[in-house]
């Protein structure tokens, strides 16, 4: 047994493992305040049997030193890289080594805070995200597997990010820079979230103080500072974030500019952050519409407040996709 500060040490949810993979540093579960017990040393292979065995037992996390934990990100990125190029993988299975990689992402900006080296995995977690749709071009199971993630801000930020890139497509955008900027931009957006109360972000927004709204909407301008504060990320990916609120009419926030002054990439998360807030589940909306009962409601409801090319894509993106399985299903429901 050793003795580890538990400010020094990491958990990852066992259910993160795969079996058979050979764990890049050493594991640990937690007995105590500080105690520690060395279960996996670095380079030997997880195994089925021992995950359940741990998990019968009730324990629900495996413990890493955090100096070590970009070993785990590496890897599940890389692992995520091989997965979505296997034609005989299939796409719950792919989103979910991808929505791995994408959370040891966020686990190490929340346990270690912002750095060089974290937006670097960002970026490698949104080149696999590009390449999953190109291989799976479907937006409603694309959006459907995502949202088997249990952390929400993690599902909606993977979904925002390949939505965005749809939309990009779409407009006929073709550069691979800017496609990866709206890919990052997406995958980023929210940050700004992460420096908030977690409460906050558990209360619908009806429920809120005025305060509390004015609190929740400082996360772009959080965000924005966040990545600035790193020097290497990008000016259009920080004008993404800071901007993704805004929108057309100038009724968004912070600075409620319209069109012309929001930055192009912003316009477009803007547009996808929206559409993903209306198809997947959330405080908000605990029952999501469809992707096309989405587009009505934007149109229709909102007055379709967005940047009109962008929003002319989207229908184009939506109404290429089939959805004769939604629509029965929809018809047994009611
Ligand atoms: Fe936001
Ligand atoms: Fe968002």
């Amino acid at each position: 047994m050793k003795e580890k500060d538990a400010k020094d040490m990491i958990p990852i949810s066992i259910d993160e493992f795969i079996d058979g993979i050979s764990v890049p540093t050493d594991l640990y579960i937690r007995l105590g305040d500080s105690k520690f017990v060395l279960i996996l040393k670095s380079g030997s292979k997880t195994q089925k049997k021992q995950l359940g065995s741990y998990k019968d037992k009730e324990v629900e996390y495996f413990w890493v030193e955090k100096n070590e934990y970009s070993k785990i990100s590496q890897q599940n990125i890389t692992l995520a890289g091989i997965a979505i190029s296997k034609e005989n993988v299939n796409l719950n299975k792919k989103t979910d080594i991808l929505g791995a990689a994408a959370k040891s992402v966020f686990t190490e900006l929340e346990h270690i805070g912002i750095s060089p080296e974290i937006f670097y995995s960002a970026r490698q977690v949104t080149e696999v995200t590009m390449s999953l749709i190109e291989n799976h071009n479907q937006l409603q199971k694309l959006l459907e597997s995502f949202t088997r993630h249990e952390d929400p801000l993690l599902a909606h930020s993977m979904a925002v990010s390949a939505v965005s890139v749809m939309i990009g497509k779409a407009m006929g955008w073709e550069k691979r820079i800017t496609i990866e900027k709206l890919s990052l931009g997406g995958l980023l957006h929210d940050i700004g979230l992460k420096t908030l109360p977690p409460e906050l972000l558990k209360k619908p927004m009806a429920e809120m103080s005025y305060e509390e709204i004015q609190q929740y909407q400082t996360h772009p301008f959080r965000g924005m500072q966040l990545l600035q504060s790193l020097g290497v990320v990008p000016d259009d990916i920080v004008s993404i974030v800071y901007e993704h609120q805004e929108n057309r009419i100038g009724q968004g926030y912070p600075q409620r500019i319209r069109d012309v002054k929001i930055h192009p990439l912003a316009k477009v998360v803007a547009l996808a952050d929206q559409f993903c807030y209306l198809t997947m589940e959330n405080t908000n909306y605990p029952v999501p519409r469809n992707p096309r009962e989405a587009i009505m409601f934007m149109e229709y409801t909102m007055g379709q407040p967005f940047n009109r090319e962008a929003f002319k894509a989207l229908k184009t993106v939506v109404q290429g996709q089939s959805f004769g399985e939604i629509n029965s299903k929809n018809k047994k429901a009611g």
